[in-house]
């Protein structure tokens, strides 16, 4: 039998489909991942992420002024500081490059731009872990939560509208929660990164922030293994218990399930982190003439949308803010 509806009447000509479209990207679904180097006076390319580079303080103010102009409502902000110690401890500084940067930006900017700032010790600690080192060598969980305390109220102190934790230690919403109220900072929001798993896709990232894992290690001892998908939900609900005001599912294209199932059972915002290799996938692939970069580019962030995303962290951010103001 010849079926009753004909799918393809709306597939006709590009207004038909525009106009029947479920989901569409809105620049406003965009947050930027941007770099800054302690140590540079001019902005550095990093190879494996072709178009991101570390910023100086100075071009990292000229691309958040230019993302702002873009109608970018958020970045996410990563620190390279030049010293690197046991415990991270730059990550806290008043003077750290994170401090300094959310400064400025918030001199720049004011309310024009949502200031978010990364919230873990990896890219501070000599040793590459996102956590204090115990005496068995893994990383130290309860430890670790007083360093991240400090590092939120530094941040906040220094302008962050959110705090977003992506270490993923047990606890760490609450104890963030806590010492931001303490301080004053009940304004101050928490982006939890609350569905994080160890991912062969962080590689480039490493090298945008110069982080090796000491002796060849991995973070498969904190962050959740691909083979979950129910243990994820867990993680969200406690983090949403702990006081979580965004939850975030990283990676996106490969746990497309797990921002579904997200969406499922809670109303806050969702967000989904398009993670460096994932981006380095489509550059690389269309460098060779092997995909259409740009629609590949379109289709992977919209399908993060279309599964239930609200906020969408891309390196894509200001092309795709580009192509949608044309
Ligand atoms: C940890 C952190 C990582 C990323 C964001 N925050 C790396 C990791 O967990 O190893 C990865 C982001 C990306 O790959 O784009 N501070």
């Amino acid at each position: 039998m010849f079926p009753q509806r004909r799918m393809r009447r709306f597939r006709r000509t590009e207004t038909l489909r525009r106009m029947v479209a479920e989901t569409s990207l809105d620049v406003d679904d965009l947050i930027a991942p941007l770099f800054v180097n302690e140590i540079l006076s001019e902005p550095l390319p990093i190879p494996s992420l072709p178009g991101v580079v570390q910023h100086s303080q100075d071009s990292l103010r000229a691309e958040v002024e230019r993302l702002a102009r873009l109608g970018v409502p958020a970045v996410v902000l990563f620190g390279v500081p030049a010293r690197k110690d046991d415990t991270g401890s730059e990550a806290s500084n008043p003077e750290g490059v994170i401090q300094l940067a959310l400064g400025n930006l918030r001199d720049d900017v004011g309310d024009d731009v949502v200031l978010i700032a990364d919230l873990c010790v990896d890219e501070y600690t000599d040793h590459g872990h996102c956590g204090v080192l115990g005496p068995s060598g893994g990383v130290d969980n309860d430890a670790t939560l007083g360093l991240y305390a400090d590092i939120a109220v530094a941040q906040a102190d220094a302008g962050a509208d959110l705090c977003a934790p992506s270490g993923m230690m047990d606890g760490q919403v609450i104890a963030i929660r806590d010492a931001l109220d303490e301080a004053g900072h009940t304004d101050v929001a928490i982006m939890a990164y609350a569905a994080k798993y160890a991912s062969s896709f962080y590689g480039p990232f490493r090298d945008a922030v110069d982080v090796t894992i000491a002796g060849g290690g991995d973070r498969k001892g904190y962050q959740q293994d691909y083979r979950n998908g129910r243990e994820a939900i867990d993680e969200i609900a406690l983090d949403l218990s702990e006081g979580a005001d965004i939850v975030m599912v990283k990676p996106a294209l490969a746990y497309l399930d797990v921002v579904a199932a997200a969406r499922a059972i809670t109303n806050v915002p969702i967000a989904a982190y398009h993670v460096s290799g994932e981006y380095a996938m489509i550059r690389a692939a269309a460098a060779n003439g092997w995909i259409d970069g740009d629609a590949a580019m379109f289709e992977v962030i919209t399908s993060i949308k279309r599964a239930g995303a609200d906020l969408i962290l891309t390196y894509f951010a200001s092309e795709i803010a580009e192509a949608l103001a044309r």
